[in-house]
């Protein structure tokens, strides 16, 4: 199986802020763990800070099975994001590692649930890897 993973604004932060809430380990060694589990998979890792680079992103991923993207806040208010996820054939996944119903009011409202297969959140790292679980089923 051929899985993308892709994390928005602020992402390339994790280990370095709000730890409490995100945890210890950057980016690159959650992703190390994420190869790790999908062994037997090809997975590849996008991350960006600009809002059209994500919607580029997802626009050309058609030949993976299946997209796991936390946007980070872009989630939160992005309808370009939106629309890329609607204008592709494959299933995407809506990702994040804190439980965002049990914080700010603000981050209770995707504008992306809408146009995704399922949403996972707060299982810190494992929300990554639950969520590329969930193409298997
Ligand atoms: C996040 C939750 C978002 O509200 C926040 O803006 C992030 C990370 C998460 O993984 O819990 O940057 O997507």
């Amino acid at each position: 199986m051929k899985l993308l993973f892709i994390n928005g604004v602020n992402l390339n932060m994790t280990g370095r802020r709000e730890q409490d809430i995100y945890g210890t380990q950057t980016l690159d060694e959650i992703n190390y763990e994420i190869v790790n589990h999908f062994r037997n998979d090809e997975c590849e890792f996008y991350q960006s800070n600009n809002e059209g680079d994500i919607c580029t992103a997802i626009q050309c991923a058609e030949d993976f099975d299946g997209i796991i993207l936390n946007a980070g806040a872009f989630t939160h208010y992005s309808y370009a994001i939106r629309d890329a996820i609607a204008s592709i054939k494959i299933p995407v996944v809506e990702v994040h590692m804190s439980n965002v119903h049990a914080r700010e009011e603000f981050r209770h409202k995707s504008v992306l649930s809408e146009v995704c297969k399922g949403v996972i959140c707060g299982f810190g790292k494992n929300s990554y890897i639950l969520a590329g679980e969930s193409f298997k089923l």
